[in-house]
């Protein structure tokens, strides 16, 4: 199939005329990538058995790792599910329309395609107007999981979307480079502690000020042990990952400057190809490799926006290891630091001082 491009990069407004195609083509089961503020989504009429098939198919994604689901307005939300919990009004009064998705109990007109065989759905309301309007444009709720192929990092532009899916979907509509740069945070309503299944642009910290309470699924924090499932399926997958083998290099700045210099120049000696990311504070400190900035140390939302665009330029250089610096993870780092130990397999050393 040919996969047809809209370039939209106007926002405000949105031209909803050049929406009604995208529209239509949702609206009887095609496929349609669009741009969010986290990541670019893959979209499918929610309500379609066949349309959310066709979303699997074109990412080559396993079915059971369930879709999640976007709608325009609040009012969209109770038909899909079966109750809203005083904690989900509550989290949605604060954050929605924006980088949070929440997961309630379903109701019989999510099919199972959708929800990845579970009695649960995941539920986004995005931000940005062009998502917004084509939501509004299908009249249905739009089921889209990020636009990659399955374990690729998320695409942030639309470059990277037709890398992944050109000739696979109907139409891609081009608006620029996302904002956020990672995909949305997830929190579980529906057992008796809200639970953190996946860290993003709504911080740990601000959803602790919001609810009190919030337990952390513990897949975030450690790779999953052998046979165990964890709560968002799309977990237990590697996911994020760069077709280079990754290695975090954790400790005080000099240290870790010394040892992603050394382990570099070791493995270009031995005929590898080496990346390094490394944070701008650090221009000029690494000396071997191919060296790709990732933003300011200060500035975690720069850092956020450009990681998955990174790991995608590693892959088109043909890197065979990268070394990559950490960053603390409070804040927005938890959520970079929870992508790049994916990205790295949890592989990760110390530095040590060597002089
Ligand atoms: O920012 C985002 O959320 C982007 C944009 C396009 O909205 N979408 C996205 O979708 O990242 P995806 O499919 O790449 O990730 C969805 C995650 C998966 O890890 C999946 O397992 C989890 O959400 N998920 C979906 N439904 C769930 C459910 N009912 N229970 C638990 N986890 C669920
Ligand atoms: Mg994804």
């Amino acid at each position: 199939m040919e996969t047809k491009v809209i370039t939209m990069e106007d926002r405000e407004p949105v031209d909803l005329t050049r929406l009604k195609e995208a529209g239509e083509i949702l609206r009887r089961g095609g496929l349609v990538a669009f741009p969010t503020e986290t990541v670019y989504g893959l979209g499918g009429n929610a309500l379609d058995k066949e349309a959310s098939q066709r979303i699997y198919a074109a990412k080559g994604r396993p079915s059971d790792n369930p879709l999640i689901v976007h709608i325009a307005e609040w009012e969209e939300l109770s038909p899909l599910v079966q109750e809203v919990p005083e904690l989900a009004k509550r989290l949605a009064s604060l954050y929605w329309p924006g980088p949070m998705t929440l997961i309630f109990k379903k109701r019989g007109c999510i099919p199972y395609a959708t929800s990845g065989g579970l009695d649960t759905v995941a539920i986004r309301m995005p931000s940005d107007p062009i998502a917004r309007a084509l939501i509004r444009s299908a009249g249905v709720p739009v089921a889209a999981p990020s636009a990659n192929t399955s374990g690729r990092p998320s695409p942030t532009s639309a470059q990277h979307v037709l890398e992944d899916l050109r000739g696979a979907i109907d139409l891609v509509i081009d608006g620029g480079e996302v904002a956020v740069g990672l995909e949305s945070t997830i929190v579980d309503l529906t057992g008796d502690v809200p639970t953190l299944l996946r860290p993003g642009a709504v911080t740990a910290e601000m959803l602790r000020r919001a609810i009190g309470t919030l337990a952390l699924d513990p897949a975030l924090t450690r790779p999953l042990a052998e046979g165990v499932h964890p709560k968002a399926p799309g977990m237990k997958y590697r996911h994020y990952a760069p077709r280079a083998e990754m290695t975090l290099v954790e400790g005080e700045r000099e240290q870790v400057i010394q040892t992603i210099n050394r382990l570099a120049a070791a493995a270009i000696a031995a005929g590898k190809k080496v990346g390094v990311i490394a944070t701008d504070e650090n221009r000029g400190a690494y000396r071997f490799g191919d060296i790709k900035w990732i933003g300011d140390r200060a500035n975690e939302a720069e850092i956020a926006h450009n990681l998955f665009s990174v790991l995608r330029a590693f892959d088109a250089d043909g890197v065979d290891l990268i070394y990559s610096e950490s960053i603390p993870e409070h804040d927005l780092g938890y959520a970079i630091m929870n992508r790049m130990n994916k990205a790295a397999g949890h592989r990760h050393i110390k530095a040590e001082k060597t002089e």
